[in-house]
């Protein structure tokens, strides 16, 4: 085989000189906190998505944790969401005490649906009846960038009284029945992490129509002192008194970061489209390949935000096929390692392999292939030429 003449990352930040110059504008301005690039963005992401409040944190984990705790979860209750993701979605909900009820995923989509969630729903009200009752909360996972069934998730969460928490990590840009992501449930948390569709290097926001819970999510981002540090800043008098309401976090997003986020929110439409471009590539090279199963096509209204592109192996060990990709100099990545095979997670619940059985068989056929706006034409034709060639060596 020949050496392949560099490595394809799985992963990049597109990061260009506009990106540098506003963070060394920032940091010449000496506001290096959180400040009014932090409010200028918040602004700018609501103004995106057409909500009336974002409130800007240091990830997504962070937004996570603030909106379940704004909503009021809190010990002995519980959440329900799905095994199919990453731990942060689950370990916001132990930082407050609760607990959580997984549900298997959809075999085409890899997220939730109504029938996944009804099966835990029936199974909870069965096997635990008397807790069944402490069930407060949804969170579904946009998974890889496909909406989950908004419409008749949040018909379920009505039913039972259950608020939504959407995580959008991977959401963006991204539409459920033609709405943004994010933007359905009760609150939205997007994660600007590096691998992310726009990054900050390390960031999120919490997006909601409920002004309220923006109010609490701004409190408690911030120790749960009642006014921003900005506010204090440029108040004209009194600017040292503050007062402490709750014993709140430290989640805010630094000016920075900030300020990389605003120029990547006005680079995200082109970033997406280069993202679409190669996954309509990947899609059209693949399509006659039987030993694959390709991403579902969203619905024709929707759009899909590309942040993974998962294939799944029919026939091939999964392994073997990812050595084979590194072999040729690409980087590859499995999303996810369900919750319930995690020692932590697994031995909390005491979840057996089998119980999630359609994202058991998905996890051990899953590859995810690079997708990212800074590949070339030609990275990713070497992509589509070494997935063919590593098919063949890992076919069983
Ligand atoms: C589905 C999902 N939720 C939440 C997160 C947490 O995001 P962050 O790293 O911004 O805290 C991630 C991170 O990769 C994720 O994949």
């Amino acid at each position: 085989m020949e050496t392949p003449e560099s490595f394809l990352p799985f992963a990049l930040p597109d990061i260009g000189p506009e990106e540098i110059e506003a963070v060394a504008e920032s940091l010449r301005s000496g506001w290096v906190t959180t400040g009014p690039r932090a409010r200028a963005f918040e602004e700018e992401f609501a103004a995106h998505l057409g909500v009336p409040e974002a409130v800007a944190v240091n990830s997504a984990t962070a937004g996570l944790h603030l909106a379940l705790e704004a909503l009021g979860i809190g010990p002995g209750d519980l959440v329900l969401t799905t095994t199919n993701t990453f731990t942060a979605t689950a370990e916001v909900v132990r930082y407050l005490g609760a607990d959580i009820v997984l549900a298997d995923i959809d075999d085409r989509t890899m997220n939730l649906s109504a029938t996944t969630v009804r099966q835990a729903l029936a199974e909870l009200d069965q096997t635990a009846p008397e807790r069944a009752a402490r069930l407060k909360a949804m969170i579904p996972v946009h998974f890889g960038g496909q909406a989950c069934p908004m419409e008749e998730l949040m018909a379920i969460a009505a039913e039972r009284g259950l608020r939504v928490v959407e995580d959008a990590a991977h959401a963006l840009p991204c539409t459920a029945g033609g709405q943004p992501a994010g933007t359905l449930g009760d609150v939205g948390v997007f994660s600007f992490y590096a691998t992310k569709t726009m990054t900050t290097g390390e960031g999120g926001m919490a997006v909601t129509a409920d002004r309220d819970l923006a109010a609490r999510m701004r409190r408690m981002r911030l120790h749960g002192i009642n006014r921003e540090v900005w506010d204090r800043y440029v108040a004209r008098s009194a600017s040292w008194y503050y007062e402490v309401v709750a014993p709140g976090f430290k989640y805010n997003l630094p000016d920075p970061a900030a300020a990389m986020g605003r120029v990547q929110l006005r680079r995200l439409s082109a970033m997406w489209n280069r993202r679409r471009t190669i996954a309509e590539r990947y899609l059209e090279a693949f399509a006659q390949d039987p030993r694959l199963i390709l991403p579902w096509p969203v619905r024709p209204e929707d759009v899909h935000a590309w942040h993974l592109f998962v294939v799944r192996l029919v026939r091939a060990d999964r392994d073997r096929f990812v050595e084979g990709m590194a072999r040729r100099g690409i980087g590859t990545s499995v999303h996810f390692i369900p919750l319930h095979l995690h020692p932590y997670w697994r031995d909390r619940y005491g979840y057996r392999p089998e119980q999630f059985p359609v994202a058991l068989r998905s996890y051990r056929q899953s590859v995810s292939l690079p997708i990212y706006s800074r590949m070339t034409d030609g990275d990713v034709e070497r992509v589509i030429a070494a997935v063919f060639q590593a098919l063949d060596e890992a076919e069983e």
